[in-house]
């Protein structure tokens, strides 16, 4: 099959567009308010996007409190999701009005950050505080503005649990990350391989 999404329809049930780009990692996002009220949600078109030095970055379809949050304060924490959250994650998707404290909702303990406001969830294994960098409103070629606007962040503080810690590596089979599929599905990566680039011929 093929389709065009500017113009046709796609014919199937569901849309297969987010089943396309699969398995997405998942930012759980922690942010604060102007009234510093803690904020919690996950976002799945989210990503690493330079390694040296780290930045990340998620895109929010319309301006929801996460954003709203990261554009008043210019700080952001993204928690990783892991399998043993993942019921507490779901809850921190709903639509909770602005002054809902979702840590407290979905009973998850905050933990302090070093190097912004920002609280993050104590019981993941990774955190990562970020500072706003800039925020991206995505635009057709028509140059029409569509809803979704991307935020990019700049790490300035990893936080790591010595449990997933092995042999000076993180051991992803202790973390056992969540990711995101299409529909309603997920998938947990509980399953590690390794493969050596291959070296330049002379
Ligand atoms: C696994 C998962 C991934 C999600 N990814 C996104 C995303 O990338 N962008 C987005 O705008 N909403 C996404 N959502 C929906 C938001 O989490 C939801 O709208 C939430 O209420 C936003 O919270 P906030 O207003 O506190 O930022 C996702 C939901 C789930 C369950």
């Amino acid at each position: 099959m093929f389709y065009d999404p500017r113009s046709e329809a796609h014919g199937l049930a569901h849309s297969p567009w987010t089943a396309l780009v699969a398995p997405r990692p998942i930012g759980w996002i922690s942010s604060l308010s102007d009234d510093g009220i803690a904020n919690l949600a996950p976002y799945s078109f989210f990503n690493a996007v330079s390694g040296v030095p780290p930045f990340v970055m998620f895109s929010s379809a319309g301006r929801k409190d996460s954003q709203a949050n990261v554009e008043a304060t210019g700080e952001f924490v993204v928690n990783m999701a892991v399998a043993e959250l993942q019921e507490a994650l779901n809850l921190t998707s709903a639509p909770f009005e602005p002054g809902i404290d979702e840590f407290e909702r979905a009973g998850l303990e905050k933990a302090a950050c070093r190097n912004v406001s920002v609280p993050r969830v104590a019981a993941s294994p990774v955190a990562i505080e970020c500072v706003l960098s800039q925020i991206v409103p995505l635009v057709t070629r028509g140059g029409k503005k569509i809803q979704s606007e991307v935020i990019f962040g700049e790490v300035v503080g990893i936080h790591i649990s010595e449990d997933v810690i092995v042999d000076g590596m993180l051991d992803i089979s202790r973390i056992r990350p969540l990711a995101r599929l299409g529909y309603m599905d997920y998938a947990i990566v509980d399953e590690v391989f390794a493969m050596k680039r291959p070296k330049m011929k002379e």
